[in-house]
């Protein structure tokens, strides 16, 4: 069997992407390697939303240049965003590249592959500009979904769905809206099927993915009617959805997730700033206040909600008394956690058009690590509130630091999962927990994670008629002790 290995980098988008990829292969006869040296198709699934990213695929091309002479027959490709973004680049950088293919041309792979192969000359798929892109989305939705490759999710019963492509916000630092197109949302017709089969195939959880998932419209179809339609799936027991936009966050979308059991009550909700000024420079379209109403709406309509965020810091302009205004922001909202990135200057955006990337990098390193800390401190409070409560946990396996240890005593392992306020929950449990959704009491905390004890190991099932997420104080009796690890 012919041998494909496949590298990805950036975001869920581009997790579901590879999935996609794979299943569409799989079909052609490739099977899946851990390594580029005995593989025949060597695919790089890229991102450019900051310089890193793109540095590590330019990195990992540059060390395949030796492997292309001495295996011509291999084909190597490039995917994805940077494709989208870089093709003189990467002809230019890495003229050993067959294969340079967007996010929207994907499904034309394997003619791509097998040209590549009878020709021997460069392969290049991408969208010419954000009209032809909006049609070839449509085309895409509906030939590519149903290529889907289980064996490519980290578990069985978790999996992504696409219900929009692209995104139409244009905030003045970010690549996504040139290199993902126009902002599309998907039927809700096509995407109660993909749901069903998925919920046929064993998935419990699903997360729905949009850049601005909370802009979903489809006629007058909003998010919210979106997940009334879904909770009937038979089989799927919970329902999320990455990435929320600030100023999209209506009530009906806060009212759904409070009347619908399956809806779990966690946002993602970037801010990327705390200070108005920066907020303006970014085009995000909300001030610091309005971002603070809506943090307080969300907690109002949905008590118990955890909410997490995304900040970039060092972004042009931003002085002193700007980052304060974002660590204080921090250290208000109680998020349940949040990423923090260093401004990253990009080609193509208006930020880089006009204005200067002026806070040198070490202070942008400063900010990063304070704000980190801060933050840190913060999920740490949050967590600590947390023990002694009994908490409903979606079991995903093993966790990483019991990979490839052997197991405690009676076959026990530390196991991990979430909560449906997507907490991560670490406790002692058998392997075939795995897929099971079960109470557990939290009695420890840092700033990560939770640690507890599973209460029963009985199946919770969660159907439409049941209660909405039920965090209660664990009373002390009836708890199976089991060893805990820290
Ligand atoms: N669509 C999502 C996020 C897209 S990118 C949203 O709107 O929230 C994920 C995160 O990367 C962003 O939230 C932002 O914090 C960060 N990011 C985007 N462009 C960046 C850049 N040029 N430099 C540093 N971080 C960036
Ligand atoms: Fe980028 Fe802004 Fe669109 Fe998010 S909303 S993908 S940050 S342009
Ligand atoms: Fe990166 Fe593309 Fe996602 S630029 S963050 S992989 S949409």
């Amino acid at each position: 069997m012919p041998k494909l290995y496949l590298e990805t980098v950036g975001c869920q988008m581009n997790v579901l992407d590879s999935e996609l990829v794979v299943g569409t292969l799989r079909r052609q006869g490739y099977e899946l390697t851990e390594t580029p040296d005995d593989a025949d198709l060597i695919f790089f699934n890229t991102c450019s939303v900051r310089q890193h990213a793109e540095d590590k695929i330019y990195s990992a091309l540059g060390r395949l240049r030796h492997h292309k002479i001495k295996h011509p027959d291999t084909i190597i490709g490039v995917l994805g965003c940077m494709a989208q973004k870089d093709q003189e680049l990467i002809k230019k950088r890495a003229p050993h590249v067959d294969i340079i293919c967007g996010t929207g041309q994907l499904a034309q792979l394997p003619t791509l592959i097998q040209t590549a192969r009878e020709s021997g000359e460069l392969q290049v798929a991408l969208s010419l500009d954000r009209t032809e892109s909006r049609h070839e989305v449509e085309r895409s939705f509906e030939s590519y979904d149903p290529m889907r490759d289980p064996s490519m999710r980290p578990n069985r019963f978790q999996a992504y769905v696409r219900i929009m492509i692209g995104c139409d916000k244009f905030c003045t630092y970010c690549i996504v809206p040139s290199v993902r197109g126009p902002e599309q949302s998907r039927h809700p017709e096509q995407i109660a099927a993909e749901v069903r089969q998925l919920a046929g195939e064993g998935v419990k959880e699903i997360t729905l993915l949009g850049q601005t998932v909370n802009s979903y419209h489809h006629g007058s179809s909003r998010l919210s009617d979106l997940l009334a339609r879904l909770h009937d799936t038979a089989g799927i027991e919970r329902i999320k959805f990455i990435t929320n936009f600030p100023k999209d966050m209506t009530d009906d979308l806060l009212y759904a997730i409070r009347d619908l059991p399956k809806v779990c009550p966690y946002l993602h909700v970037p801010a990327q700033s705390g200070c108005n000024d920066i907020l303006k420079r970014m085009k995000r379209m909300y001030t610091v206040e309005f971002y603070r109403d809506m943090l307080a709406r969300c907690r109002e309509i949905v008590p118990g909600i955890a909410i997490s965020s995304d900040f970039i810091v060092g972004f042009c302009g931003e002085s002193e008394a700007s980052f304060e205004m974002t660590c204080d922001l921090v250290r208000e909202a109680t998020f349940k956690n949040s990423f923090i990135f260093k401004y990253s200057p990009r080609p193509g955006t208006r930020g880089h058009e006009l204005y200067d990337d002026d806070v040198p990098e070490e202070v942008k390193k400063r900010r990063n690590n304070d704000l980190l800390a801060i933050q840190n401190a913060m999920s740490l409070q949050d967590h600590r509130r947390r023990i002694g409560l009994r908490v409903e946990v979606l079991v995903e396996g093993p966790s990483k630091v019991t990979l490839g240890r052997s197991p405690l005593a009676n076959g026990l392992v530390q196991m991990t999962g979430r909560t449906r306020t997507d907490h991560i929950v670490v406790f002692d449990g058998h392997p075939r927990l795995a897929g099971q959704t079960l109470l557990v009491d939290i009695d420890d905390a840092t700033s990560f994670t939770l640690y507890g004890n599973v209460v029963t190991s009985e199946h919770i099932s969660v159907s439409a008629e049941s209660e909405p997420c039920c965090e209660v104080p664990a009373p002390k009796t009836d708890r199976v002790s089991l060893p805990l690890i820290g």
